[in-house]
């Protein structure tokens, strides 16, 4: 890609945005420039990702063609302000943080910019990521698929309209969190069982990974996946009539309700 990348922070999510760029071979790391607070975090970007570091913020917005917004969504607009005057004329900007809107944004910035706004999740950090986009009005089909192919590099991507961003956080952003406490949960269910822990995690996870990719896979729906598991009388129709006893479905609805509403409740403030 001809394009120099720069982030602004570099936690955990520029650290797997950037891994996936690199390792996939779609950036090369001396195209890529990120500034953040500590010397530490500097020291260990240089070292393990071969990139360009700064202390300064503002030296790398005018570095970037494209440029990573990668900090807390409260610094947001601090950051913004400190750097606006620095940022290249077609610089697209891409968020990461959950309630901020593209609008915002431009707001923040005080001119039109080119602003994709962007909801990633950890399982970027194995190139396995979930990446909702919306783009605003100012980017063209041809600067929005070049994005896709970059977020792509580390995951799925998928396009959507402005006015679904605050659902995504509940069902890609913050659901690895549910889906470990799934797997924490059989693990401990197979220890139990007597079931040795190291190997009860690795059981539960690869049955996890194995199930979506069934239903990314298949393309049938996962109540007739199910259905196929679950035989008359059977062991399995036992646990699936305990999930419903329990409310299975209810509690995930319900947390999702709670993401979704905090979600919208930071993006007020
Ligand atoms: N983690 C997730 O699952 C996830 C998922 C989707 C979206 N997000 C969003 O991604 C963003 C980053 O999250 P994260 O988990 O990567 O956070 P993180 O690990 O805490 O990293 C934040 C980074 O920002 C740097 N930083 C803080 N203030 C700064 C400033 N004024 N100027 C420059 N750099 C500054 C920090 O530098 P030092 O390292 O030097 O302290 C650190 O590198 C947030 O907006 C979050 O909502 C996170």
């Amino acid at each position: 890609m001809n394009k120099k990348i720069g982030f602004i922070g570099f936690g955990k999510m520029a650290q797997a945005m950037a891994g996936g760029m690199i390792h996939s071979g779609l950036v090369n790391p001396k195209e890529i420039e990120a500034s953040m607070r500590t010397e530490e975090t500097r020291a260990f970007a240089s070292e393990q990702f071969g990139i360009g570091v700064s202390p300064s913020n503002r030296q790398v917005a005018g570095f970037a063609d494209v440029l990573f917004l990668a900090v807390a969504p409260y610094t947001y607009f601090e950051v913004i302000e400190e750097i606006k005057e620095d940022i290249k004329q077609d610089v697209i900007i891409i968020t990461i943080a959950a309630g901020i809107t593209t609008a915002d944004v431009e707001n923040a910035f005080g001119q039109k910019v080119k602003v994709v706004r962007t909801m990633p999740n950890t399982p970027s950090l194995v190139g396995s990521g979930m990446t909702a986009v919306s783009a605003n009005s100012e980017i063209t089909d041809e600067e929005l698929h070049s994005v896709e192919k970059l977020l792509g590099s580390f995951g799925k991507v998928e396009v959507i309209a402005e006015s679904q961003m605050d659902a995504i956080p509940a069902i890609s952003g913050s659901s690895p969190a549910y889906v470990y406490m799934m797997i924490e949960a059989m693990a401990d269910g197979g220890v139990r069982q007597g079931l040795a822990r190291d190997q009860s995690y690795r059981l539960a996870a690869q049955a996890v990974l194995g199930a979506a990719q069934m239903v990314l896979e298949t393309g049938k729906h996962p109540g007739e996946l199910k259905d196929q598991v679950t035989s008359p009388g059977g062991a399995t129709i036992a646990a699936v009539s305990t999930l419903e006893q329990e409310r299975f479905r209810g509690a995930v609805l319900a947390a999702m309700d709670s993401c979704t509403e905090k979600v919208k409740e930071l993006g007020r403030k």
